[in-house]
Formats: C-alpha cells, structure tokens, sequence
C-alpha cells in the first residue's frame, strides 16, 4: 500500500486547512498529524465558577509531541523545506526545541537548539535527545539565547524556527478554527499562558479569519496570563532574571511584545499574572478533578480563570488552553501532589487489604 493512501486517518493540520494557509502545491507537507485536538468540558471547573458559565479545555498537550508547538512547527519546517533549507535553530525553554527536533529530523535536517541550563524540564530534555537535536545548553536564560539565535540565523545557513517565524503562528492559528467548528462559534473569553506570546497572537488571527469568513459571528475577549516572577506584559516592563516553577514561560523579554498588547486592546482583553502557588493549586486541580494532567505552564490559563472569574458575565463560555502535556515535567508532578502512596508494603494480601482500609 502507497504510504500516501491512509484515508481514515487525519491528515494534519496543513491538509485539513490548506486554503488558510500559505502553501501551495509546491510545498512538501512535513507533519505528524498534528492538531484536531479535544476541546474538554471542564464540569468540575464549571461548577465550582458557577453562575452557568461553561469552561472547556483547549488539550493541546495531546499533539506529538505533547505541546501546541507541532501547529506552528508543521508549518515552519515545511516551509524550510520548501527553501531547500538544511538546518534549523531554535532558542527554547523546552517544547519549541522538542518540536523542533521532531520535524526537522522528519524532514531530514539538522536541528541545533540552544536552551537554558538546567531550567528545561527533564520530558522535553529528554525528547530533544531522543530526536536528535543537537543540544546547546548556555549559561544564561531563554531571552539571551533568543538574541544568540536570531544573529546565528541572520550570519549562517540555518533557518530560525522560533515564534519571530510567521509561518510559525500561521500553524498555530489552527487551533482557534478548532474552537469554532467544535463550538458553532467563537468563545466568549479565551484564557492563555504567555510567554512570548506567540500563541495569543496566533489564536487572534485565527479568530478573525474566520469571523470574516462568516464562520462564527463574535470575537472571545483574550485573557492572557503570565506567571508572577515573569510577567513583563503584565507589568508592561521588560525583566532581567525571570524566575517560575511554570520554567515553559520564564521569559523576561518576549518577541511578540507589540503584537500581544494589540491583541488585548483589539479583543478589550486583559492580561494578569498567577503566583507559582495558585499555578500549582490549578494543576492539581486539573489532574484530580477534570483527569487532565498538563504542565504547569499550562495550568496558568485555569489558575488565571479562577483569578478573574467574577469579571465573566453568567451564561458565558470559556476556554482554557492548555499548551503542554503533563508528562513533559515529571518532577513538578513528583513535588506537588497530595497522592495517598504508600511504599515498602510486603507482598501479602492482608497488608495491603489493611491499607485500603478494609
Ligand atoms: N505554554 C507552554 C507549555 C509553552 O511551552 C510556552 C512557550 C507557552 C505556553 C507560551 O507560549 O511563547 O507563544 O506565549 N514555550 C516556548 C518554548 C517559549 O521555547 O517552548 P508563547
């Protein structure tokens, strides 16, 4: 069978959305299948906001590499591919090099990577490696290895894959097409994590395109959330040292700057930040209530919800995004759960009957 006929399976965001997209015939399409992910109800999360207001999750932590970075990399890398391109790079505190390993060595290139020492969680170090990347860890955090790779980039043949990419948010735009066809419409409030924000840039053109197109008939209002130690957009000031638990967005000086406060006033939005104590109390949640366990990063959009949520009109509809997957920072789950475990039990049914309290 022709590895090209798989009918029944989906094709990948740049098939599904070809005509919103700037490819053409020409384009050598490298996917993984990404997107189509679940839009969630949150019913725990629902009702404890009460007034009949509805919150679904965004799961984009189910994409392949378990954040929503695979929207904007199929699309990077198809276009690098496209140019002949043999190499690419990437600054990144962790999913933005996972993805970029991934389908860079699919489509047969070189991906380098430049992240902050030790401040990249184990899952997506680990993905990095197991990819292929060629991994440069710098002693110095994500917004300096921005800087690194963007001259990198501008100096030697290696194509930058970082949100500064705009083919990059043309896949992540997707995700808001997602939204409407699972809704009938556009949310009322989208909540989102910021770190470069990128993806709030990228979900607001994708909801404008398609209020054009007559597919839905309203705008949500942007709700972006950043993390207390590392909330430049929040606090409209840039920020030498950055420091959070959610390390995915522990950026003091992000690229999309402008793009960001244009997208809050156009929506009438708001931007706010999260203490890492209310991230990890929404983390928590998430995983024993709803049974969605994403990375703390991701957990910012519920924690920021829980924030805000007498500013949300009753009757209204929310979603969360939740970017990464759970999975990606084993230690975070480690230290912050209230997990009944107990270890060293003898292998003997009376023992572990007692246990459970029987
Ligand atoms: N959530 C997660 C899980 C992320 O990894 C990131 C960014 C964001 C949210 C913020 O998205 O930058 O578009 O505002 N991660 C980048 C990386 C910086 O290198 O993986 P943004």
């Amino acid at each position: 069978m022709s590895l090209s006929k798989n009918k029944t399976c989906w094709p990948g965001l740049i098939q599904a959305y070809k005509p919103w997209l700037p490819v053409t015939e020409k384009t050598p399409i490298i996917t993984l299948h990404e997107g189509a992910t679940p839009l969630i109800p949150a019913r725990s999360i629902s009702n404890q906001i009460g007034r009949n207001i509805s919150v679904y999750l965004k799961y984009d932590g189910l994409n392949p590499t378990g954040s929503f970075k695979d929207r904007g990399m199929t699309m990077a890398i198809s276009k690098a591919k496209e140019q002949g391109c043999e190499a690419v790079i990437c600054a990144s505190t962790g999913n933005t090099s996972a993805s970029a390993a991934a389908y860079a060595k699919r489509a047969g290139m070189r991906a380098f990577v430049l992240i902050p020492d030790g401040y990249v969680a184990q899952g997506k170090l680990a993905q990095a490696f197991v990819y292929g990347a060629e991994v440069l860890a710098i002693k110095g955090n994500f917004d300096e290895a921005l800087k690194i790779v963007q001259e990198i980039s501008n100096k030697y043949p290696v194509n930058l894959v970082n949100s500064v990419n705009p083919f990059r948010l043309q896949g992540q735009k997707t995700a808001a097409f997602e939204i409407i066809e699972n809704l009938g419409n556009a949310p009322d409030f989208l909540c989102i994590p910021m770190g470069n924000a990128g993806n709030i840039t990228a979900y607001w053109m994708g909801f404008n395109e398609y209020l054009k197109a007559k597919k839905s008939n309203k705008l949500p209002k942007m709700m972006g959330f950043q993390a207390s130690g590392s909330a430049p957009l929040v606090n409209n000031k840039k920020i030498e040292n950055p420091e959070t638990i959610a390390t995915a967005i522990r950026i003091g000086n992000p690229v999309n700057w402008d793009n960001a406060l244009k997208v809050k006033k156009e929506s009438n939005g708001l931007f706010k930040d999260v203490s890492d104590k209310e991230i990890i109390e929404a983390y928590k949640l998430l995983g024993k209530e709803e049974g969605i366990f994403c990375e703390p990063a991701s957990a910012a959009s519920v924690a920021g919800l829980l924030k805000i949520k007498e500013e949300i009109p009753e009757n209204s509809n929310v979603v969360c995004v939740l970017t990464g997957n759970g999975l990606k920072d084993p230690d975070c789950a480690i230290k912050n759960n209230e997990a009944i475990f107990h270890q060293g039990l003898s292998a003997e049914l009376e023992t572990i009957a007692k246990k459970m309290g029987f």
